[in-house]
């Protein structure tokens, strides 16, 4: 990265993953990412805000030697997660003086994810402070975004929020700064939907936490750097407060086109409703794109064949997601074809108990679908469409 300065004295020295394809063993990364470390230098200390997944610790090391960073008072671990607390005892054993500033929960779990010894820690409560001389670090603990130990650090003279994973995105850029706010916008809120959704109502307390906070640069763990911060706030903002969307999910699996044919067949009659539908054919869908369409959908409307007595396999891993997610959904509906029974609407019924919908009628057909199978399908999308407009979801 050619600019490294958020102002003088305070840098990036994070590691940039171009190539990493997957998070958690689960989430798609598509752009690759990057783990955001920070330097703070203060008149009489310096604190290091984060460090990186333990793959790229060296990374880390390197660019705390270019600086000539010789000494560091305290490491802040904003959040346990190994990706930005993997490094950490590499750069204990490279600054053994350093103490680790965490909140008391993310001292227990670092204690026992990183074996770090209890006197090595200061951990530290909501709003308290430390001062580097002539600025001051202010943490404001922010639990479940998305772990429950997580904290925010501020550094007041600066008005730099740094934020961990919160703002974040999966976007490796050689750019310090957001410049294409479209792809960034994409990348931050497909990280929104895999980790942040399922804690949406604490997001929202979180984001009034910070409403009074005069923040210049918003500094996340992940992508790159809000120097414009209203941007990832406004976004955030609507993706946790805004009621849902005019918009139909139709994650589907068709083993031989019968429910290909209905779900072909519900989406038009949709549109024609002016209902914004997308569709997701599960066998090759990029699981972090289901989950980006969920953040604003008020529908889901399942297709799955039934094989081995139940919904297929793809379907139910679908169906597990959504559920764990926990996105603003209002109503869902299942379709599809069978041969010769089984459970498959009872069944995945039974794998959304998360969710505060409202089921309607499914739509199931024997064999391929014929013309009473299509009126029900008519049925079911006037059904949405009016359910929409009774909510005034636009
Ligand atoms: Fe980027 Fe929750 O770690």
């Amino acid at each position: 990265m050619s600019n490294v300065k958020l102002a003088e004295g305070v840098y990036w020295v994070g590691a940039i993953d171009w190539d990493r394809r997957l998070f958690d063993s689960l989430i798609p990364l598509p752009d690759g990412t990057s783990y955001n470390s920070y330097v703070i230098k203060g008149s009489e200390k310096t604190a290091l805000i984060d460090t990186v997944d333990p793959t790229m610790q060296d990374v880390l090391i390197n660019q705390l030697n270019r600086l000539g960073i010789e000494n560091i008072s305290y490491i802040v671990a904003n959040h346990a997660e190994q990706d930005h607390s993997g490094a950490l005892p590499r750069v204990l054993e490279r600054y053994p003086e350093a103490k680790v500033v965490a909140t008391p929960r993310c001292k227990d779990m670092l204690k026992d994810l990183l074996m770090i010894p209890e006197e090595k820690f200061i951990a530290v409560n909501d709003k308290e402070t430390i001062s580097l001389g002539g600025r001051t670090l202010e943490f404001i603990h922010a639990p479940w975004v998305h772990w429950p130990e997580t904290m925010l650090t501020y550094l007041r003279e600066d008005k730099i929020l740094f934020a961990c994973d919160f703002f974040g995105s999966h976007l490796a850029t050689s750019d310090l700064y957001v410049t294409d706010e479209g792809q960034v916008y994409e990348a931050a809120k497909r990280y929104y939907a895999e980790i942040m959704m399922p804690f949406r109502t604490t997001i929202q307390k979180n984001l009034e936490k910070i409403r009074d906070y005069a923040i210049d640069i918003i500094a996340p763990s992940h992508g790159p750097v809000h120097d414009k911060p209203e941007f990832i706030l406004k976004a955030y903002h609507s993706w946790v407060f805004d009621e849902p969307k005019n918009i139909v999910v139709l994650p589907y699996i068709s083993m031989h086109g019968s429910t290909h044919k209905m779900v072909e067949y519900l989406v038009e009659a949709l549109v024609q409703r002016d209902v914004t539908v997308k569709q997701f054919d599960l066998t090759v869908t990029d699981i972090g794109k289901l989950a980006m369409a969920l953040v604003d959908a008020a529908t889901v409307v399942i297709g799955t064949p039934t094989v081995l007595a139940g919904p297929h396999p793809n379907v139910a891993y679908a169906a597990f997601l959504a559920n764990a997610l926990r996105p603003k959904l209002r109503f869902v509906s299942i379709i599809g074809s069978y041969g010769w029974g089984g459970k498959a609407v009872e069944q995945l019924a039974a794998m959304l108990p998360n969710l505060k919908v409202e089921i309607l009628e499914p739509v199931l057909c024997k064999g391929f679908p014929k013309e009473d199978d299509f009126k029900a399908l008519d049925s079911l999308a006037a059904t949405i469409a009016e359910k929409h407009k009774e909510h005034n979801f636009a």
